[in-house]
């Protein structure tokens, strides 16, 4: 896979000595705010380590994000001088803070920058060349640049300005966080040992249509879970009562059906489950039962307890796992019970050697924080957009242009 992308280890080779060289260097900081404070400091975390080599090798680093989606107009709420402070905080330096992207006031801060020193420029989105990946915008930014590192695998689904265009203008590498990334996501649906199972969950089908289609013809076994289990128990004509259903996606889930079984993928749906009247943790109502007796004022919140035993059984005969979207209703107790008994097998596996287990996307990486185990896994991508697009078998262009 590394010898597709130049990393950071093919630095200096091209470039001789990194000292006062000036990288620019794209990361996610689409941060989780609240009341101007960064509430989670993960994807600052995932670029620190790419910051501080290059800032090691004495290059100054010119850190490019985008925050928020504010059209192409400056906006003081979707600033990047709001997160400063919290790269200063995870990075263990002083951040400087310029409030543009290209030009002269760039220029000059490179000029009072010392080697090592970091700076974050000004919300990429501000300007219009971003999102529509304008060449002059990008020829701007270049302007100032020695060399550019993308480092932001969950931003490269975009074809932007700032994660594309400039890959083709500068020599070009894959940041430590995005080297891992790809690295991981090789091994999970790339090159991966067999057998493969993929955990699919979430509540629509309809938002996740492309990744199934996909996936059945990768995997060998592809678990649903969630809201989206229900749409493929009543399209095999069971009574879901008055479960999340898109009752309308039944002739194109029979066809997801059809390619797995023509693929020789097993498709598992859960033959027990959690149900209740209404939707509230603990209602007096809750119950577990096999999933032809949901009654019509009952609707289906959660996996129940055999069927995670038997997925777990699937999964001991399995090399790899890749997953996305939780069983449940995992928000709401006990409808977390079927996702943390999963995730908690997923990780005893991964601990024992014999599985490669990889997740993304928001609510998967909050579930496996609930189960508590986040950590055991071999890899948890920060990436929700750019995952799930992976997930559906897209090339991605931020990564594209980094392809040598
Ligand atoms: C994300 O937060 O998933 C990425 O930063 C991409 O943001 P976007 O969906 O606004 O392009």
């Amino acid at each position: 896979m590394d010898s597709m992308f130049r990393t950071l280890d093919n630095l200096e080779a091209d470039l001789g000595d990194l000292i006062g060289k000036v990288s620019l260097v794209r990361v996610d900081l689409n941060l989780p705010m609240h009341d101007g404070e960064v509430t989670d400091a993960t994807r600052i975390r995932a670029a620190a380590p790419t910051i501080l080599e290059l800032a090691g090798k004495g290059a100054k680093v010119l850190l490019l994000a985008h925050f928020g989606r504010p059209k192409g107009d400056r906006s003081s709420t979707m600033s990047l001088s709001m997160v400063i402070g919290a790269v200063e905080a995870v990075i263990g330096k002083e951040v400087m803070f310029v409030p543009e992207v290209a030009g002269e006031v760039v220029a000059q801060a490179i000029g009072i920058l010392r080697p090592g020193d970091v700076a974050v420029l000004e919300n990429t989105r501000f300007w219009k060349g971003e999102e529509a990946n304008d060449p002059e915008f990008a020829k701007a930014i270049a302007a100032n640049g020695d060399f550019y590192v993308n480092d932001a695998f969950s931003a490269a689904h975009r074809a932007h300005a700032t994660t594309e265009g400039l890959a083709h203008l500068l020599p070009s590498y894959a940041g430590r966080s995005m080297q891992a990334e790809l690295e991981a996501l090789d091994k999970a649906l790339g090159n991966p040992e067999k057998p493969v199972a993929a955990i699919v969950g979430g509540a629509k089908v309809s938002s996740k249509l492309d990744v199934l289609k996909h996936l059945v013809a990768q995997v060998d076994h592809l678990i649903i879970g969630g809201g989206m289990a229900n749409t493929f128990i009543a399209a095999k004509g069971v009574d879901v009562g008055k479960s999340l259903c898109e009752h309308d996606l039944t002739g194109t889930v029979n066809e997801i059906l059809a390619a797995a079984e023509a693929a020789g993928c097993t498709v598992h749906l859960p033959y027990d489950v959690v149900v209740a009247k209404e939707f509230a943790a603990n209602p007096p109502s809750l119950r577990t039962c096999n999933v032809h007796e949901v009654a019509a004022d009952e609707m289906i919140l959660d996996v129940g307890p055999q069927a995670v035993e038997a997925l777990g059984d699937a999964l001991k005969t399995c090399r790899t796992l890749v997953w996305n979207g939780p069983m449940g209703a995992f928000e709401t107790e006990p409808f977390d019970a079927a996702t943390v008994a999963l995730a908690r097998i997923a990780a005893a596996l991964t601990k024992e050697g014999t599985l490669i287990s990889v997740a993304g996307g928001g609510d998967t990486v909050a579930a496996l924080h609930q189960a508590g185990v986040a950590d055991e896994f071999s890899y948890i991508s920060t990436a929700g957009g750019a995952f799930l697009e992976w997930m559906e078998g897209r090339e991605l262009p931020g990564v594209a242009a980094l392809s040598k």
